[in-house]
């Protein structure tokens, strides 16, 4: 049972206990019984849990107490139905392995870039970015093959999606932005629109990255993982195009290298 949350911590700080943070719910939810949910799943987390807000009943009062999310879901025309089993294997994958890269990126960043990093946020944010995806349908979800531009103006809703979900949970503000604006770039020109200048925002490039390569290096519906130098060179086209900060990219490089997943000679 994970007991203890992020409240006051700082989740990459030096001696950080996995214990402590629940880097991956993996072995708290099997005990649950093979990914099974019940109703009262809340109880097997702490509120000051990320593994809290993953939970149906924190997902289901978040429905019930937000009326911007039925507003949302109306306009899309999606059913105001909790995936939950969708999420779980988005919790125990993607969102920890983005956690994970984060964390690594982090780790690699000059020092004349460190005063800005907001830690503690994009280890929250990292592992809650794609919440919103608990209302996107199983069919657009696990398509096995390239969304239309419907599905696709579904699919993106996930990240507002999610804002609203965490909206009025106590989680700081930083997070629930970096959750809202994960599929933004230095020049904007993601989703959702943003009234904020979020280009010299280091924390969103840092989540942002992180989301990326965790995204086309595993396997999807509609698509084979690609290997980790095919990850980095997408990623450095966007570098090129000036849509990623240089420093992120140079961070997640040298992560690579030390987890060895990446030969000296390719970066
Ligand atoms: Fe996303
Ligand atoms: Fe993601």
């Amino acid at each position: 049972m994970v007991t203890s949350g992020y409240l006051g911590v700082n989740g990459f700080g030096a001696g950080a206990s996995k214990k402590l943070y629940g880097t991956s719910p993996v072995s708290s939810v099997k005990t649950l019984g093979n990914n099974r949910i019940s109703s009262t799943d809340s109880f097997q987390y702490s509120k000051d849990s990320l593994h809290y807000f993953y939970t149906e009943d924190y997902l289901k009062s978040a429905l019930d107490s937000n009326p911007e999310i039925k507003r949302i879901l109306t306009e899309k025309g999606i059913k105001p139905e909790l995936n939950v089993q969708n999420l779980r294997h988005i919790q125990n994958n993607h969102a920890a392995d983005t956690q994970a890269i984060a964390k690594g990126i982090i780790r690699h960043l000059p020092k004349s870039e460190q005063y800005q990093i907001d830690t503690d946020a994009i280890h929250k944010a990292s592992y809650l970015h794609d919440i919103g995806k608990v209302f996107i349908p199983d069919e657009i979800l696990n398509k096995p093959a390239m969304l239309d531009s419907y599905e696709y103006e579904i699919m993106k809703s996930h990240s507002e999606l999610g804002y609203e979900i965490l909206k009025n949970s106590s989680l700081d503000e930083k997070t629930k932005e970096l959750v809202k604006y994960h599929h933004q770039d230095r020049l904007g020109t993601g989703y959702p629109a943003a009234d904020i200048d979020l280009s010299n925002d280091i924390n969103l490039q840092i989540l942002s990255i992180a989301d990326k390569y965790s995204a086309l290096t595993e396997n999807r519906s509609y698509k084979s993982a690609m290997s980790p130098e095919q990850a980095l060179g997408i990623i450095y086209a966007d570098v090129q195009k000036n849509k990623v900060h240089p420093a992120v990219f140079r961070g997640l490089a040298a992560h690579l290298r030390e987890s060895r997943k990446l030969a000296p000679q390719n970066c």
